[in-house]
């Protein structure tokens, strides 16, 4: 039997993703080990899984490395990768947001031209090029909440999910763009080839989904 590859999020998701997994018969003690190990075989199912940096989750999957992959919707629009999603996993809910200090919210709201610092680019480029504004995007790889307080932005693109980081930042959101969540995606190729198997796998998840 050809074994089935499961890329998964490292951080946040993993351990959430983990517990799913478990729940439809897959263990996964050995990766909850802390471990530098990436990659982990289960002879018995006949099943691989690997940790990945959230970004490349989609690309494992679109080239085929990686069958399926759970990872943040987020990840899937910036990346805009060739691969389906085929689920909502209702995990890891947040929400992509512009935001700002609270004494530049108007003038931000206003502007037709604003510099905006985020960890995804594409999200942002996007949603000021449909509000018809232009905005100068600045790429940041994490702690883009610094970016209005030090001067580097007008305003920062940026999940939000508890709201701890905005507030303990003297931040606030201006606006919402959309909500996120952790999707299932699958290879394009391998819905076809192992359509059978992976369908077991996204109903039991569906089940265990329902079941809550
Ligand atoms: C994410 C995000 C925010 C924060 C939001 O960053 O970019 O900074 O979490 O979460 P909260 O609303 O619950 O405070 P992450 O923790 O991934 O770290 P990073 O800033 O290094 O990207």
């Amino acid at each position: 039997m050809r074994y089935l590859t499961f890329a998964l999020a490292k951080g946040r998701l993993a351990d959430q993703t983990m517990e799913l997994l478990e729940k439809i018969g897959m263990p996964c003690e050995e990766m909850k080990e802390k471990t530098r190990k990436l990659i982990f075989l289960n002879e018995e199912l006949g099943v691989k899984i690997f940790l990945a940096k959230t970004s490349d989750v989609p690309t494992y999957v679109e080239h085929g490395a990686a069958d399926i992959g759970v990872v943040g919707k987020d990840t899937i629009i910036e990346e805009n990768r060739n691969v389906y999603e085929m689920l909502d996993l209702g995990l890891g809910k947040c929400r992509m947001c512009v935001c700002g200090l609270p004494e530049t919210k108007e003038k931000v709201l206003k502007s037709h031209s604003l510099t905006v610092a985020t960890k995804y680019p594409k999200i942002a480029r996007d949603y000021f090029y449909k509000k018809h504004k232009t905005a100068e995007i600045i790429k940041l790889n994490g702690s883009v909440e610094l970016a209005p307080i030090v001067g580097l932005s007008d305003c920062i693109v940026d999940i939000v999910e508890s709201g701890k980081t905005l507030k303990e930042n003297g931040l606030e959101v201006f606006e919402e763009i959309c909500p996120l969540s952790a999707r299932v995606i699958v290879n394009r190729v391998s819905i076809k080839m192992e359509h059978e198997r992976i369908m077991d796998i996204i109903e039991k998840i569906r089940a265990i989904k329902e079941e809550k």
